[in-house]
This record gives C-alpha cells, sequence and structure tokens, in this order.
C-alpha cells in the first residue's frame, strides 16, 4: 500500500520523538512491503521563527496532500510569558485543527502494568482502566466569538455549537462505542448552559438508533470527580471541546504514564496523529524525552488511518517489550536509563527482526 505522510516535528522536543516514531514507521513499511513516502514541514514556534506564521500555508498544502499527519507537539516558553506576544505556536494548532476539519479528537486512556505505581491513584481503583476520551475540537469555546469592550476591562469568550456539529462528533463516539464495550457517557453542563442543552437533546434524539449502546448522559462537574473515582466505568467518553481539554488531561494521569499516552484527530480532511505530551522545552536537544508516546501515535495511524491493524499491533508489541527489557527512557526507568533515541532504536530494531 502507498502510504503518503506529512510529518510535522513542530518544537521543543518534538524533532526528537518524531525522529523515533519514524524509525518505526520505516520499519514497519519495509516488513510489509509499504511504499512510503513522506514530506517534513514546520509547524509552531519553530514556523514563526522562520516564516512568521505558525501554520504556513504550504505546510496545510503538505498535509491536505498527504494521508496522514504525524506531528510532535508545539510550544514555546518565549510565547508563555509574553501576554502581549500577537503570534503564537498555539493559534498554529488551532488553525491546522481548523482548516483540516479535524472535529475528533480521540485520546484512549490505558493502563501499563509496569507503570501501574506512578498513577497517583490506588492500584485497585486505576488497574485495568480503559477508556476512550472523545473531544470535539472545532467549535465551542474555543473557536467562538472573543473580545474586549471598549475600555478593555470586560471581556467575553462566546461557546457556539450547531445541531450539525453535535450529530457528527456524537455519531462518531456511538460508532467507536459499539465497537468497544458498549457504553457512551455524554459530559455536558446542561443544568446550566444552552449549548450544553442542544448537546444533550441531540444525543437523546440519537440514542433510540443505537439500541446495543448504552447511553448515559454526566455533567462535566461530576465526571471530573467519577474519572478519578471509577475509572473503570467509563468505556466512551465524548464531550464538547473545553470540557474535554479539561478531562483529557486529566484522564491522562491517572494511568502514571502521560509520557504514553498517544491520540488521533479526525474529521473532513487529512488525520492528525500526535502524542498528548507538550513540547517539554526543557529537555530539548537533550536526548532524554520518552518517545513512546509518538511511536504509538504512528501504531495509531497505521490502525485508524490505514485501517492496517497488524502493522498497528507490532509497533504495540515492539512498545510493551521495550517496556518488558527495561529499554526505557528516564521519566519511567526503574534501573538504567536510554537515551530517546536508543528507545527508539531498539523498537525500531525490533520491529525489524520480528
Ligand atoms: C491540547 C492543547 C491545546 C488545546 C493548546 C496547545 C491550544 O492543550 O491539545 O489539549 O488546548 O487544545
Ligand atoms: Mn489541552
Amino acid at each position: 500500500m502507498k502510504l503518503k505522510l506529512a510529518v510535522l516535528p513542530g518544537d521543543g522536543i518534538g524533532p526528537e520523538i518524531v525522529d523515533q516514531a519514524m524509525k518505526s514507521v520505516k520499519a514497519i513499511a519495509e516488513k510489509f512491503n509499504h511504499e512510503l513516502e513522506y514530506e517534513f514541514a514546520l509547524t509552531g514556534a519553530t514556523a514563526i521563527d522562520q516564516v512568521g506564521d505558525p501554520y504556513p500555508e504550504t505546510t496545510h498544502d503538505i498535509c491536505m496532500k498527504a494521508d496522514a499527519v504525524l506531528f510532535g507537539a508545539i510550544g514555546d516558553p518565549k510565547f508563555d510569558n509574553n501576554p502581549k506576544a500577537t503570534v503564537r505556536p498555539e493559534q498554529g494548532l488551532l488553525a491546522m485543527r481548523k482548516k483540516l476539519g479535524l472535529y475528533a479528537n480521540i485520546r484512549p486512556v490505558e493502563t501499563f502494568e509496569s507503570l501501574l505505581h506512578k498513577s497517583p491513584l490506588r492500584r485497585e481503583l486505576v488497574e485495568g482502566a480503559n477508556f476512550v476520551a472523545i473531544r470535539e475540537l472545532t467549535g465551542g469555546i474555543y473557536f467562538g466569538d472573543k473580545g474586549r469592550s471598549d475600555n478593555g476591562n470586560t471581556a467575553y469568550d462566546h461557546c457556539v455549537y450547531t445541531r450539525e456539529e453535535v450529530e457528527r462528533i456524537l455519531k462518531l463516539a456511538y460508532e467507536f462505542a459499539g465497537k468497544r464495550n458498549k457504553k457512551l457517557t455524554v459530559v455536558d453542563k446542561a443544568n446550566v448552559l444552552e449549548s450544553s442543552r442542544l448537546w444533550r437533546e441531540v444525543a437523546q434524539e440519537m440514542a433510540p438508533n443505537y439500541p446495543d449502546i448504552k447511553t448515559e448522559y454526566m455533567f462535566v462537574d461530576n465526571a471530573a470527580m467519577q474519572i478519578i473515582q471509577w475509572p473503570k466505568n467509563f468505556d466512551v467518553m465524548v464531550t464538547e471541546n473545553m470540557f474535554g481539554d479539561i478531562l483529557t488531561d486529566e484522564a491522562s494521569v491517572i494511568t502514571g504514564s502521560l509520557g504514553l499516552l498517544p491520540s488521533a484527530s479526525m474529521g473532513i480532511h487529512t488525520s492528525v496523529f500526535e502524542p498528548i505530551h507538550g513540547s517539554y522545552p526543557q529537555a530539548a536537544g537533550k536526548n532524554i524525552a520518552n518517545p513512546i508516546a509518538t511511536i504509538l501515535s504512528a501504531a495509531m495511524m497505521f490502525e485508524y488511518a490505514f485501517d492496517l491493524m497488524e502493522e498497528g499491533k507490532l509497533i504495540r508489541e515492539a512498545v510493551d517489550a521495550s517496556m518488558a527489557e527495561g529499554v526505557v527512557t528516564t521519566d519511567i526507568a526503574e534501573g538504567k536509563a536510554f537515551s530517546t533515541s536508543e528507545v527508539g532504536d531498539w523498537i525500531a530494531d525490533y520491529i525489524a527482526k520480528k
């Protein structure tokens, strides 16, 4: 099969971890006889520095022409500490989501046996937890009208959703639930927000079309609590943009393995696969960052963008093997720590030799 990728390393540790994931991608292409073609493109602070735009038109063109995008991370402290900066790396991410129509962000929350002791939760609460959080990614308050009053002392951000936006993300969430344990939790704040009432109304209309799936409704404040109290009760969770931003960060740490979790953003055009951790600027260039979340994002890419399940499975197997062998970076090492590139080489090598 022909695999045409756009590769966007971005900022901070992005380039190092994307390099490692590409080693596995190449090993898989070789092993399964896929014709791999890829092009690198600029994004984030790196793109601002070089061309003045965090998601340049040339990058968008490369993404549009690709079958999948492998993304590293964006963000740079020099922008975080400057509230007056008019161009920011994050705008590149938002622009990419909007222009590629990436309305669904999918974050699987999985536990790794060897890392359970790193979870902030007691082992018995989190062991075996396995759910998928689906966040609406191109609507709501992050994209609504925003502004200030003339004197600057009043500010607003509008949270807007259309029926179509709600329907398409719920449809995708129901499809995920149908392939999993057939439970969908719709998270909203319908006791207060009108936009949430629209979400719930649409969900209640759609639920009877999925009779084998149990639809559950939960207010976001309650959901924040349930994620840490009973994480095993969730199967698929779906929610609007800002609630999803917050809840998925919360969900990602309960497994004790923030550095290990991948994500997919899907929608109208090319899907994007990226680790959920950020650009970790303190570690940039030091060859110490954990590449596993990006390597697992590549596994998701094979599975979701190309429907190549065996390929994804082999990457997962190689990652599990590296952890079982203790070939891991300093963040999760018990004894000797390996460098980013050593872990990347080991995993690609495992794939090649399999
Ligand atoms: C994420 C990030 C982004 C978001 C930022 C960087 C704009 O936190 O992907 O969750 O809030 O959507
Ligand atoms: Mn976030």
